[in-house]
């Protein structure tokens, strides 16, 4: 096949739906074929633009093709793209450095792997290592990945495609107080979901190695904890010899308006996972660890791909534009504006339950009338949207959680672009779905 003679949609339906596996679903009734981006817009074969408002699921957060990665990692790669970790590479090495002084704080030591189930995995088994147990503890409504045992915690029955976790596995409720899994609110639950995590700590003496948890919970629907739950969960799990890893696969990167998600609460993580945003597009991701944690994975272990030199190469970039963009406080303010525009539309409808999220990861929930998960509603805003040049994703467990989580150099015309395109397309809803206040 030329390059010069692109399929259509239809031949590349036909092409997935005969050569991929069933598990490769796509959004949309009518897809597109991307070709191109820039900055926060991607582009069609057609040549339509779209903003995008979901960044390849919070990756591009310095803009797609953003041209000072593109330089470091081209260059890289006409020079030498691959050698893995038996060999010393400098790209690597400054990376782990670089990465090291971004996060702060105790996280010091990387190993680099290509995806955030490999970290996730990584994490789960330096946990086993340090502490010589073989249990963790998970939250409802999680997702870490899409391997055995990260699929294995992963808290939302739609992401495990064996409906079996392993017995090793024990999960406590997701702190999300808009929809408490305990039927109770606050103040009064008094954090029971946090001391949840307590009980099985108990019930399970000396077997816990740790919890994993995403700072904000991403695919679980924009779940941000109430203030003190994290804090509460980290002195649990350390008075009894547990550790706490923080999947910071969506939060990291300055998406929640702090560099990593983590950093929103009063906690030392013992060990985090990064992937998706840290190279820009291009495949790595890493666990980082305290030393102490670290100097328990001691067996030889190598990632083929992990740290490699093109990845590393645009990692760096990354890091530096962000570092030189303080790209953490424009997700902030960035955030802010669609966030106000975001309650506007959703003091207007009904339909709209929430809007929740920090930074520029926020969630509008969707309900029907009888307060149900609109999930068929939000596959129809969604389609409209894309039509009129809007991409957006879909996130909880009742696949009803309108996601935007844009490029962080989203800029304030294009924030007011999406605002105004969302409310004509909540104006155009039919009235069965929508009551104006
Ligand atoms: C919170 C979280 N953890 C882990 C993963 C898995 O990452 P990957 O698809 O790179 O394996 C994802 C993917 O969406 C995620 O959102």
């Amino acid at each position: 096949m030329s390059d010069h003679t692109p399929d259509t949609v239809e031949q590349m339906l036909a092409l997935k739906r005969d050569y991929l596996m069933p598990c490769v679903f796509h959004f949309f009734r009518r897809p597109m074929v991307l070709e191109r981006g820039a900055g926060s817009r991607v582009f069609d074969s057609a040549g339509k633009a779209y903003i995008d408002c979901y960044a390849g699921v919070g990756v591009s957060n310095c803009g797609h093709a953003e041209p000072s990665i593109v330089a470091r990692a081209a260059a890289q790669l006409g020079r030498l793209a691959h050698t893995t970790t038996i060999y010393l590479t400098q790209p690597m090495l400054r990376l782990a450095e670089a990465l090291a002084g971004f996060i702060g704080g105790g996280l010091r030591k990387s190993f680099f792997c290509t995806s955030g189930s490999e970290a996730n995995e990584t994490a789960l088994l330096l946990a086993k290592l340090a502490t010589g147990r073989n249990s963790f503890i998970s939250l409802s409504r999680s997702l870490h990945g899409r391997t055995y045992l990260t699929s294995g915690v992963t808290g939302m029955a739609f992401w495990r495609a064996d409906p079996e976790p392993p017995s090793n596995v024990h999960f406590a409720p997701s702190p999300t107080c808009s929809d408490c899994p305990l039927k109770l609110s606050r103040p009064d639950c008094e954090l029971r979901c946090a001391e949840a995590v307590g009980d099985l700590l108990r019930e399970n003496p000396g077997e816990i190695a740790a919890l994993i948890a995403e700072p904000v919970q991403g695919n679980g629907g924009i779940n941000v904890p109430p203030p003190g739950y994290f804090e509460r969960v980290q002195t649990l799990l350390h008075e009894h010899g547990a550790l706490l890893i923080m999947d910071e696969a969506q939060t990291g990167f300055c998406r929640t308006g702090r560099r990593f998600g983590h950093q929103h609460w009063d906690i030392q993580p013992d060990m985090i996972t990064v992937c998706k945003a840290l190279g820009n597009g291009l495949p790595i991701a890493a666990l980082v660890a305290t030393p102490a944690v670290a100097a328990a994975y001691t067996k030889p272990g190598a990632s083929t791909f992990g740290g490699n030199l093109v990845c590393a190469s645009a990692a760096l970039a990354t890091l530096d534009f962000m570092r030189d963009h303080r790209l953490e406080e424009a997700a902030a303010r960035a955030g802010e504006r669609l966030r106000a525009g975001l309650l506007g539309i959703a003091a207007r409808h009904a339909c709209v339950k929430e809007v929740r999220g920090l930074g520029l990861m926020l969630g509008m929930e969707l309900v029907t009338p009888a307060g149900e998960p609109a999930g068929p509603l939000l596959d129809d805003l969604m389609e409209t949207l894309k039509d009129l040049g809007v991409l957006t994703g879909k996130t909880g467990p009742g696949r009803n959680v309108l996601t935007l989580m844009p490029p962080l150099v989203i800029t304030d015309a294009e924030i007011d672009q999406v605002l105004r395109t969302l409310d004509e397309v909540f104006a155009g809803l039919p009235l069965r779905a929508t009551v104006s206040a």
